[in-house]
């Protein structure tokens, strides 16, 4: 009972601090906690005055009012504050799962959201995302729990609003549990919220966090949805676990969600021209014959000529221009690149040029 080595964590901690220009993150570029603050519109004398005693269990009140906003008909009892999303993931399939069940998921997938199933015996039933993410991939597939993570990492493909409500039609009719890992909602390019499948009563469960787009991964902060009953079990297993959230990030998280109407649209800004800058260099990038079709989140997913291992790839790219990118081999899936569009706009434009100027690499 132990997952396999997390690939892209080895190749984050060997390359984020040393790199120029930062492709490699899926997160948006790192504020300054008086940024933060800032943002969140906590005082250092509010935050002084904390005490530093264990928030509830399952996540202030507040904190879990807040977040249950963000969900139609979902109330603060059906929310858990976790500590980041993959704790969320971590007690889901737990529950969720057990040896021998089937789990369907797109393929490539983010490594918790298949690895944590592996471990505990389950089947992965890999559905292959092709440029955008459609309800009739899921019509003739059978598993005992549906996996599904929109905006997608690491293509970035997402589902049209016209086609969500087949795929939720679709996913109802099978009558199995189904988690929603809706990790960069925040980030939707169409509008301010992004949308989600969690519907408790269907048992569409869903996690999700804010930390990576608005810049903030190091507050820790996540949330489960489910039923009032399913959450409390959930809770209980995380008292075994990291048992409750620092009540500064709590503070900070709150004070974020509340207020991200004050900075979210400039960081949605920020990605998106990042990104039309990428697609107006492809044409230079010589080695990159496709990219994905983002439709929201901070992750893209760039074919290489055929013949190219992603990994030699990405090693020499790093070392002849300071550009750290996360090679296919990582997510297990060879021939393709994983960018990120999070990097602060001038470092990500001059790691742009540097590698059109050496294009082709090899
Ligand atoms: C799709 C997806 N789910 C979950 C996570 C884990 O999130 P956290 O850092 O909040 O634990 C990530 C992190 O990149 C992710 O991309």
């Amino acid at each position: 009972m132990e997952p396999r080595e997390f690939f892209i964590e080895e190749r984050l901690e060997s390359y984020r601090n040393s790199c120029f220009c930062n492709l490699g993150e899926s997160g948006f570029h790192a504020y300054r906690l008086e940024e933060i603050m800032d943002f969140a519109n906590v005082s250092g004398e509010e935050l002084g005055k904390l005490t530093l005693n264990d928030s509830p269990n399952r996540g202030g009140n507040e904190l879990r009012e807040e977040i249950s906003k963000l969900y139609p008909g979902v109330g603060a009892d059906e929310v858990l504050v976790t500590t980041g999303t993959s704790e969320a993931l971590y007690l889901a399939f737990h529950l969720l799962l057990k040896k021998g069940d089937r789990l369907a998921i797109y393929w490539p997938a983010f490594q918790a959201l298949y690895e944590i199933p592996e471990m505990l015996g389950a089947e992965i039933l890999r559905i292959p995302v092709d440029k955008k993410l459609n309800s009739k991939d899921w019509e003739n597939v059978d598993a005992d729990l549906y996996v599904l993570n929109q905006p997608h990492n690491p293509t970035g493909a997402g589902f049209s609003s016209g086609d969500w409500e087949d795929l939720k039609q679709i996913l109802r009719k099978k009558e199995k549990p189904v988690l929603f890992d809706e990790h960069y909602r925040f980030l939707d390019f169409d509008s301010d919220l992004g949308k989600t499948g969690v519907s408790t009563k269907d048992r569409f469960y869903g996690t999700g966090s804010f930390t990576k787009c608005m810049g903030v991964t190091g507050l820790r902060v996540g949330w489960l949805i489910a039923d009032k009953e399913f959450v409390n079990r959930a809770r209980s297993f995380k008292d075994y676990l990291t048992h409750t959230v620092s009540p500064i990030s709590e503070k900070l998280a709150l004070g974020l969600l509340k207020n991200r109407s004050r900075f979210l649209p400039e960081i949605k800004k920020e990605v998106k021209e990042n990104l039309s800058f990428f697609y107006d260099s492809l044409s230079r990038l010589t080695d990159i014959t496709e990219f994905s079709q983002v439709s929201g989140g901070l992750v893209g997913w760039a074919k290489l000529k055929r013949g190219i291992s992603s990994e030699e790839y990405a090693d020499l790219l790093m070392k002849k221009t300071g550009v750290f990118v996360l090679p296919g081999s990582n997510f297990e899936e060879e021939g393709f690149l994983r960018i990120g569009f999070g990097e602060k706009k001038e470092r990500f434009r001059e790691g742009i040029e540097r590698w059109t100027e050496c294009s082709p690499l090899l």
